[in-house]
């Protein structure tokens, strides 16, 4: 309904390009040695899966919301770690370099994040300031040409490998969320330096970690967007990674049901198959319907932000809906793959682990319902 042709070429893309490159032998070893191969880093921006929505003339694929979404569905439906690599520079670090971003930024900055050639990520979250992303503690205060930063953020995705981070920091102690500037940090600058990789439950293979700074001096052109205007860009880049982690959770959502549904026609117990009983079949039923539901919620919200929408509140339905939809999702298919599912050799045991963030990042679900309810009262 949301689709035109084009879009349905770029999801066969991506659907070819994940069930190609992400074989079980590819996503066992990146489980087993936690390491996401370059190889793989460099064919997904080859592809133009790192800049879908940015546009051609600053090196993207010239697609749109919905081509993004399609993208990083069809990854997830793979290799929920793959969707995540490639989701960052379209996401939470593409968007604010292209919608607030001088031309010389871009230049510098959006152009190698889409090719590939440098990777830059988001510095919101400190250990303080999780859900209250306005608490941000960490300073920046102004010297001459310069700002310097102190703080330190944590859980940042990608945080090990990062050429550059965008940094929010307090511009102005007086001016609550409305004192936040965020600044874009290369991460060889000398005082900046990392927690240890967090060893995380799922998503295993691209690390996250603490970004720490002491003294790091920011020149003042690297001032991503208007100063004190920070948490206002940060709200509207969420509006738009939020769709992007409801894109996620379909695609993990869709791959768990796929393999409930195979489960459940092959297994037998009791002289017949699982699906034969109305107690799993009717469990098939509900995850379906439900993921059916997500689907169009994520889909509208890309379609409203391609058409010039507000989707504020849309990103947040789609966020919330579709992540709950493919915890419960996971959770049920694993339930009838028995005590298979609680081995690690089944897919259903690393859909699990993979769907349990997407509640959490980008926004908890109560973050979500804090956003959807207080659009329809204000
Ligand atoms: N677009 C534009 N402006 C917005 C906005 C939006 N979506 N959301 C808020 N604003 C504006 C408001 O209008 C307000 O401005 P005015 O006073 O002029 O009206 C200003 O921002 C402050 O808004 P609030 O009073 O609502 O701010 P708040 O402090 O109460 O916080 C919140 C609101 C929704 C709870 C917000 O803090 C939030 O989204 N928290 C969650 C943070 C989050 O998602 N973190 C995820 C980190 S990234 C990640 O997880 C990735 C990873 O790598 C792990």
């Amino acid at each position: 309904m949301y689709f035109e042709e084009k879009h349905k070429l770029i999801r066969k893309l991506a659907r070819d390009f994940a069930t190609e490159v992400f074989t079980k032998e590819v996503l066992d070893e990146i489980e087993e040695t936690h390491e996401f191969p370059d190889e793989i880093c460099k064919q997904l921006a080859d592809v133009g899966f790192y800049g879908i929505k940015i546009p051609r003339e600053w090196g993207g694929a010239g697609s749109d919301h919905r081509g993004y979404v399609s993208v990083i569905e069809e990854l997830a439906r793979v290799s929920p770690v793959g969707s995540v690599v490639a989701n960052g520079p379209n996401s939470l670090v593409g968007t604010p370099l292209y919608q607030f971003g001088t031309d010389e930024q871009k230049e510098k900055y959006l152009r190698p994040l889409v090719r590939g050639e440098k990777l830059v990520v988001f510095g919101l979250t400190e250990p303080g300031a999780g859900s209250d992303a306005g608490g941000t503690t960490t300073i920046a205060v102004q010297d001459g040409d310069y700002y310097i930063l102190n703080g330190r953020k944590c859980f940042i995705t990608g945080a090990p490998k990062a050429d550059y981070a965008i940094i929010f920091a307090k511009t102005d102690m007086e001016k609550g969320v409305k004192g936040i500037t965020s600044f874009i940090m290369d991460m060889k600058s000398e005082g900046v330096s990392l927690g240890k990789p967090e060893d995380k439950m799922g998503i295993i293979g691209w690390p996250t970690s603490d970004i720490i700074m002491v003294d790091v001096k920011v020149p003042k052109e690297n001032i991503l967007g208007e100063k004190n205007e920070g948490f206002i860009n940060a709200m509207k880049t969420l509006d738009v990674g939020r769709i992007g982690v409801a894109a996620q959770s379909i695609g993990i959502g869709q791959a768990a049901l796929d393999e409930a549904v195979k489960y459940a026609k092959e297994r037998k117990q009791f002289g017949k198959t699982l699906g034969s009983f109305q107690g799993i079949s009717f469990m098939l039923a509900d995850m379906a319907t439900k993921l059916e539901a997500a689907k169009l919620l994520t889909y509208q919200a890309a379609y409203m932000k391609d058409t010039g929408q507000d989707v504020t509140k849309a990103a947040s339905m789609a966020k919330y809906f579709a992540s709950e939809a493919c915890n419960e999702i996971c959770a049920k298919a694993l339930q009838i793959h028995g005590g298979y599912g609680y081995i690690k050799e089944f897919l259903i045991e690393r859909l699990y682990r993979d769907a349990r963030v997407q509640t959490i990042y980008e926004g908890t679900s109560q973050i979500q319902q804090i956003v959807i309810s207080g659009q329809l009262l204000k």
